[in-house]
């Protein structure tokens, strides 16, 4: 075995080690073996191996007792013909790893990545005394990690354990025998306690250390300060709390310092003293203070995440200097000031900005439309004001643009500007533009790829305009909370992937279309989704990451429709919420809506519908939201089934109707109940009340954020 390349070099030589010397290992190794089949020993081992298996993923093909074992599937042996390689990555294998392979002395590299294993991570795997190279990871293997028991130095560098089912405190006596550790990635399992103080006394290679997804708690030990190589640091989604230690800060080779989603605290002043950092992320925890002044230094900077944090002040003019910058996102924190202190021409590479949520003010600062890579910007809910300008029109790349609540006026002019955005696919621009009117058709032109469309909010008059109709990708239309009048337009069913149609809060009249009613998307299953560029906040803790997230719904609540709700309405089936509520709707529910099977929220509520309730609405398993309240509906209310469940509110204002809920209770010819269906339908009920009220509370809420929020 020719000795390995030793990590003790500086990090920049030991990052190039790990890609390379794989791959040079694997040809060196595969040309040598030639003639003398392998020695017992191995193929015992092996045969062990495949052996402990409940699925070997049709390895018996090749591995067979009287043959080479050299020659087998995924081994590779060295020139005195030891088995050195085993790769059997994603090979579908189930069932245990047998500890046998710890008997392959010549083994050097062991992938079973990305398998179904099961079982515990034998000991002897990771005392082997030649495994340089170990890659379980993306298995089933739970337990703990067993301390080792003898302490003779082991040369593994590579252990990638992530994406198991481990569990336990990280053993740290096993981490000090590993004194060649360079990457260890334990990420995605369920380790717990503190990250292993004393890691990089007993591991002073390490540059890759990866732990994210696990629930490591506590302070990030200072010990992790003598780490004097470490390039890579990753321990975002764990429990960890208090500041970031200063001793962190003095390893200046860090490239990517990663903490997401944690609970930190305390301010990142230090933060300019790595001056190789490529990334840094620390969204997600409690952190406070400015950013510094210094953060100048940070001249690799691409990607800067400090979102979802307690951080104020005004941006330092000096983040001007960090000119490779790709991503900078600071929504969901208190900075404020001036956007203008910072020169955005000073990042041609800028990709996404986004600012969501925060307290800045001014208008927005023209040196934005500097950065012509822009594909994701997001300024919205601060306290910017101001016209949009003509230059935004060199975002040429832009696909993703909120506004939202950003005191734009100028609906007319903002629409044209954006409509030539020819990779816009999302745009919310609601709570702005007060009280002007919606563009008429000749003046609005492009928005070819638009997908989502907020413009909800803006108190705008006239129709709902014909231009819309081009937008024939559009998938999601939030026109709610607006003064529209007139009729929904017949072509709204050329639209064929629009399932998301909000108009509620308009005034708008006439019948309910039955063109409504041919579109495509509130019949059939939606299409393939594609991610958006910025996931979309519907509350502060719900978050939409695609359109598809957004739920078939046609909502036509608080408006101004006449006349019967059509039968067709049952042609519907993919509807998950069907809001047609405060509106002048007469005649009876139709029966066809219960065929509409999806359906989790159905709300016909304050308006004057007659007849009875179709019993088959219990058809509707999924609905939780249910509102027929303020009509004037007759008869019994169903006293089995779904809609026996909902609380008396759902039927309340209905002077004709009767049942176990309302004050007026069914005559005798109506409903017969035992004493002992009367008890379970009263404990049914004070459930369904309960139920109901936390229910109705939880919409309540939705919707108000919804209005609130959405961007
Ligand atoms: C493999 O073959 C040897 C003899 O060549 C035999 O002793 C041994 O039991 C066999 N092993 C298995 C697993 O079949
Ligand atoms: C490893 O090999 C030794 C000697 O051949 C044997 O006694 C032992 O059982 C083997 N261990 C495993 C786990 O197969
Ligand atoms: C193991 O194999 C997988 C699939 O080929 C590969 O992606 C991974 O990089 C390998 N692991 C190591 C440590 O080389
Ligand atoms: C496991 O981690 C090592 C070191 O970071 C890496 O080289 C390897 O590609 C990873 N394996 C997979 C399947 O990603
Ligand atoms: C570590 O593992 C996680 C998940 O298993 C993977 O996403 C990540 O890329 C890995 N890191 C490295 C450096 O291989
Ligand atoms: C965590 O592991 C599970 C199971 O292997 C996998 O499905 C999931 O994608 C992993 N998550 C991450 C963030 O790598
Ligand atoms: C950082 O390094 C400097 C110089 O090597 C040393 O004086 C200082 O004590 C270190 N700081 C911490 C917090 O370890
Ligand atoms: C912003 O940076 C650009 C490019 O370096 C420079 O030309 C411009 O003068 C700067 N603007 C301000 C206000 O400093
Ligand atoms: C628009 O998107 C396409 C496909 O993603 C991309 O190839 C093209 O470069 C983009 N155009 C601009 C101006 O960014
Ligand atoms: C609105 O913008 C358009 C196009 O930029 C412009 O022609 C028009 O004069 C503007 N209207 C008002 C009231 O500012
Ligand atoms: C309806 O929309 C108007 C703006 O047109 C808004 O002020 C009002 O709060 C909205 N009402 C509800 C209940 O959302």
């Amino acid at each position: 075995m020719k000795p390995l390349p030793h990590p003790s070099c500086t990090s920049r030589t030991s990052r190039l080690t790990i890609p390379l010397f794989v791959p040079a290992l694997v040809m060196i190794l595969s040309l040598a073996s030639l003639a003398k089949p392998c020695t017992d020993q191995d193929r015992s081992s092996l045969l062990q191996f495949v052996a402990a298996l409940s699925d070997n993923g049709g390895l018996t093909g090749s591995w067979e007792n009287d043959t080479d074992c050299c020659k087998w599937e995924g081994i590779t042996c060295s020139s005195n013909q030891t088995v050195t390689d085993i790769s059997l990555a994603s090979r579908g294998l189930q069932g245990h790893i047998s500890p046998s392979l710890g008997n392959l002395t010549g083994l050097v590299q062991l992938n079973l990545s990305n398998n179904l294993l099961s079982g515990g991570l034998p000991m002897e795997l990771l005392s082997s005394s030649s495994i340089i190279v170990l890659d379980v990871s993306f298995n089933h293997l739970k337990g703990n990690l067993q301390d080792m028991k003898y302490s003779t130095l082991r040369p593994l560098q590579i252990l990638n354990i992530s994406s198991n089912l481990l569990t336990g405190q990280f053993p740290s006596n096993t981490l000090e025998m590993m004194k060649s550790l360079i990457a260890l990635n334990a990420s995605n399992n369920s380790f717990t306690g503190q990250i292993p103080a004393k890691f990089c006394l007993s591991v002073p290679s390490l540059a890759f250390l990866h732990l994210s997804y696990n629930q490591f708690s506590r302070r990030i030990p200072t010990g992790l300060g003598n780490c004097s190589v470490l390039i890579s640091l990753n321990a975002g989604n764990n429990n960890l709390t208090g500041a970031i230690p200063d001793e962190l800060f003095n390893l200046t080779l860090m490239e990517h310092l990663s903490f997401p989603n944690n609970q930190l605290e305390g301010s990142i002043n230090g933060i300019s003293k790595l001056t190789n950092l490529v990334t840094l992320d620390l969204g997600g925890n409690n952190l406070s203070g400015t950013i510094p002044v210094s953060i100048g230094e940070l001249k690799r900077l691409e990607e800067l995440r400090l979102d979802d944090n307690s951080m104020s002040g005004e941006l330092p003019s000096t983040l001007s200097n960090c000119t490779n910058l790709m991503i900078i996102d600071l929504k969901n924190n208190s900075f404020s000031g001036e956007l203008s202190n910072v020169n955005f021409t000073k990042f041609p590479n800028l990709k996404t900005l986004d600012l969501l949520r925060n307290n800045f003010n001014g208008t927005i600062p023209e040196s934005i439309y500097t950065c012509s890579n822009l594909t994701a910007l997001r300024l919205s809910s601060n306290k910017l004001h101001g016209q949009l300008s003509e230059r935004i029109s060199n975002l040429k790349s832009l696909a993703f643009l909120s506004l939202v609540e950003s005191s734009i006026s100028n609906i007319t002019g903002a629409l044209q500007i954006l409509g030539r955005f020819r990779n816009l696919t999302t745009l919310f621009i609601g709570h702005n533009f007060f009280n002007e009117a919606m563009p008429e058709d000749a003046r609005i032109d492009g928005f070819e790829n638009l997908q989502v469309l907020a413009l909800n909010h803006c108190s705008l008059s006239g129709k709902i305009p014909c231009w819309l109709s081009k937008l024939t990708n559009l998938e999601v239309l939030l026109l709610y909370g607006n003064q529209l009048t007139g009729s929904v337009p017949d072509w709204i069913n050329s639209l064929k992937f629009l399932f998301h149609i909000n108009l509620s809060n308009n005034s708008l009249t006439g019948e309910i279309p039955t063109a409504l009613v041919d579109m495509p998307m509130l019949k059939a299953d939606k299409v393939a989704p594609k991610a958006f560029e910025l996931p979309v906040y519907k509350s502060q803790q719900r978050q939409f990451r695609m359109p598809v997230s957004f739920s078939t719904t046609l909502n036509l609540g608080m408006n101004n429709f006449s006349g019967v709700i059509p039968e067709e309405v049952g042609q519907l089936k993919a509807l998950i919420s069907l809001y047609l509520s405060h509106n002048i709707l007469t005649g009876p529910i139709p029966q066809s809506i219960c065929n509409l099977t999806n359906l989790e929220a159905l709300d016909l509520s304050s308006n004057h519908l007659t007849g009875e309730i179709p019993t088959e609405l219990n058809n509707l398993h999924f609905l939780s939201n249910f509102n027929i309240s303020n009509n004037d509906l007759e008869g019994p209310i169903p006293n089995t089934g779904q809609i026996s469940t909902f609380p008396s509110s759902s039927f309340k204002g209905n002077p004709n109707l009767c049942g176990p809920m309302l004050a007026r209770h069914c005559g005798s010819e109506e409903a017969i109940f035992s004493a002992k269906q009367t008890d379970d339908v009263a404990v049914k009920v004070i459930a369904a009340v309960a139920f109901g009220a936390f229910f109705c509370v939880g919409v309540l809420y939705d919707q108000m954020v919804l209005s609130k929020l959405f961007g």
